[in-house]
């Protein structure tokens, strides 16, 4: 797998996947049966209430869980394989980059926002302080983040700063494929829509795949091509975006679009100003 080129294709390929937190046999499967393949080209939402399994999804594609059935490839190589090796290991993690909701317990409160960014860069890309720097002022600049910022800590900065610096920390590396994990769900309304744009913009500028994640239609018909709509673990529609949000066949997705068209004018007009 070394010799790939940076920027090239990637893909994850998860197929007949599921997921039992309880011992086999007992009580529903957190996802079950799923075949999903997203590579450096696609844009896709994946959407469902909480504990429709979205989560357990995308960690099993993003190696951070085992599943339980089915099996992910990343470029054609079983993940277990992959992970088994420094050097897969290295490359997967550059490659493939998560960013989760929960921005209090995943920076380090004694490191500044630049070293949480800088880290990742210099572990996965080997390089020295000064070059991986010049990087995180790249990544910082192609997100219209203020790098006098990245001086603070994390306790210093609004959440909504915090989740940008997030992305920024999974962006360093320049991944192929991003899976942001609910990453405006806890944030107002014309906060997300400034962090969907710079989403948007920086994976059409860096040709980089998203894998969107969220319960909510808005932001993702806003920022995902197709979009797949689970509900208890298992996939109940998928198609574009268009498609899902014009013609749904689904009485679960008409369900979500019926929340889309209860939002109240405030918000319609952040999802609209975030157009
Ligand atoms: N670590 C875990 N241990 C036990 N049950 C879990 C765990 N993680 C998720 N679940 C359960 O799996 C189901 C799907 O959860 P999750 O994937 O987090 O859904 P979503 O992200 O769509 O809200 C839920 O019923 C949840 O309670
Ligand atoms: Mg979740």
């Amino acid at each position: 797998m070394s010799g790939t080129v940076r920027g090239a294709y990637a893909e994850i390929d998860a197929r007949h996947l599921g997921k039992s937190f309880h011992r086999r046999g007992s009580g529903k499967a957190a996802v079950n049966d799923i075949s999903m393949k997203v590579t450096s080209a696609s844009a896709i939402g994946i959407v469902g209430e909480s504990g429709s399994g979205k989560s357990t999804l995308v960690r099993m594609m993003c190696g951070l869980l085992e599943p339980t059935d089915g099996t992910v490839a990343y470029n054609g190589a079983a993940l277990p394989g992959v992970l088994s090796t420094r050097g897969g290991r290295r490359e997967f993690r550059s490659r493939i980059q998560y960013v989760a909701q929960d921005t209090t317990s995943s920076f380090d409160p004694r490191r500044t926002l630049r070293d949480a960014v800088r880290l990742p860069v210099q572990r996965l890309l080997g390089m020295d302080t000064e070059t991986a720097n010049v990087r995180v002022d790249e990544t910082l600049a192609s997100l219209e983040l203020d790098p006098s910022m990245a001086d603070r800590y994390p306790a210093e900065v609004s959440g909504g700063q915090r989740q940008r610096f997030s992305i920024a920390r999974a962006l360093g590396v320049k991944p192929r494929i991003l899976l942001c994990d609910e990453v405006v769900s806890a944030l107002d309304v014309s906060v997300q829509g400034a962090i969907l744009n710079m989403l948007k913009s920086y994976c059409a500028a860096e040709d980089c795949g998203l894998v969107f994640v969220s319960h909510g239609l808005p932001a993702t018909a806003f920022i995902a091509d197709d979009i797949v709509v689970m509900r208890s673990g298992v996939i109940v529609e998928q198609g574009t975006t268009d498609d899902v949000v014009e013609r749904p066949q689904d009485p679960y997705t008409e369900q979500l679009l019926e929340a889309y068209r209860g939002l109240d004018e405030v918000e319609q007009l952040a999802v609209a100003a975030a157009r």
